[in-house]
């Protein structure tokens, strides 16, 4: 395996997991990379890591370019294990290498790894070391995604090394985002941001003010493809998603049904946001994965849940749906909840507190609605008219 040139004497030698399909519960068809980079400088400089069974990998691409035992610095600049695992592995070779990192990747690499003997250097934001001809700086950027993660800056090349932020779970031959179609690499950066980093977009606000004053010419995140023409549009995109932005021309109707009488419903509430000029997209669960229909609620304004009842509650797909979008946390967007029932016709009220309220998702919330066993053809045309009036 081949390192990959990014600038004279600065490299990529990560491993690509090509096989990746889950990265806890998150689905990702198009797999992964772990991006670590090596500085060939007086001092020679590695950043970040790999996941364990990527290190003979990481460790080959090393090789192609300098004796991986010549080494001289480490940065890590995420304690997560898929940019560490592979960390006890290279500390064998480099028993003696000083650790670049903050308080909290201390912490958090004696709690992972138990490591004898390893020499930390304790990081704060502002602080730079000198590793030739070139400086590195440091900006700890807490909670995103970890209370550990760190950018690394080198303002000689500018080039912000950023971990987790601005990065997509992309396996591809190509590392610069430029080689393949851009919609598709902001899509999926959208869907990572979606699934990993939304719950901290408080803490992406500071960030991205804090780091707004460096000068960057390539963003080399430590997941997928490394950016350098459209540096301005992944800006732009975080920007927005981490102030909670949606479309008001854009609605979910995100539903799971027994005998099709709630996708019935949910067809006619997609028929009000539609004759009020709004979009509305339909996402059965038994079709779409909870991961990518958050990305779906990234920029939506609506978001429809419904839900036939069952066994006094909700269908667990919905279930697993909403504790999913709970923990994630999105802001800033209006619910309604629907379903039909036998009897009961519990789903509604259960539907109605988790997307409600305010220690929930706490969304801004339109009337429920709720039929019972199969609506008729007046009923869905009712539904679809009474929404409308709740539609502005
Ligand atoms: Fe890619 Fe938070 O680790």
């Amino acid at each position: 395996m081949k390192a990959y040139k990014l600038r004279d004497n600065i490299w990529w030698v990560g491993g690509i997991d090509w096989d990746l399909r889950n990265f806890h519960g998150y689905l990702t068809q198009r797999g992964s990379t772990y991006n670590a980079y090596l500085i060939i400088d007086e001092k020679i400089t590695l950043i970040d890591n790999v996941k364990y069974y990527l290190y003979e990998e990481m460790l080959s691409r090393i090789s192609s370019v300098i004796d991986p035992s010549k080494i001289d610095i480490l940065i890590q600049n995420h304690v997560e294990m898929d940019h560490s695992s592979g960390l006890p592995m290279l500390m064998k070779l480099l028993p003696n290498v000083p650790i670049y990192t903050n308080a909290n990747g201390i912490k958090g690499l004696k709690a992972h790894f138990g490591p004898e003997g390893w020499d930390f250097h304790e990081i704060k934001t502002g602080d730079s070391i000198n590793i030739g001809k070139r400086d590195l700086t440091f900006m700890t950027t807490p909670m995103v995604h970890w209370p550990d993660n760190q950018f690394t800056y080198c303002p000689h090349e500018k080039i912000l090394f950023s971990n987790d932020a601005f990065g997509q779970h992309i396996a591809s031959s190509e590392r610069m985002a430029n080689e393949l179609p851009l919609n598709m690499v902001l899509e999926e950066a959208k869907k990572y941001y979606a699934n990993i980093v939304l719950p901290y977009s408080k803490q992406v606000q500071k960030v991205l003010e804090a780091a707004a004053p460096l000068e960057i010419e390539m963003i080399a995140p430590s997941h997928g493809l490394i950016w350098t023409d459209g540096i301005g549009q992944i800006i732009d995109a975080y920007k927005h998603w981490a102030y909670y932005d949606a479309d008001p021309q854009k609605a979910l109707v995100i539903y799971d049904t027994m005998w099709k009488s709630t996708q019935k419903m949910a067809f006619a509430i997609a028929q009000a946001f539609e004759n009020k000029g709004v979009r509305a997209k339909m996402l059965n669960l038994q079709t779409n994965h909870i991961s990518d229909i958050m990305t779906e609620v990234m920029d939506a304004k609506y978001v429809c849940v419904g839900s036939p009842t069952l066994n006094s509650s909700i269908l667990p797909t919905v279930a697993a749906f909403l504790y999913y979008l709970k923990g994630l946390s999105p802001k800033n967007r209006i619910g309604l909840a629907f379903g039909s029932y036998g009897w009961g016709g519990q789903s509604i009220p259960i539907l109605q507190q988790l997307l409600g309220d305010k220690d929930q998702c706490g969304f801004e919330m339109l009337d429920p609605i709720k039929t019972q066993y199969i609506p008729d053809r007046a009923t869905l045309d009712k539904i679809t008219q009474d929404l409308e009036q709740q539609i502005t």
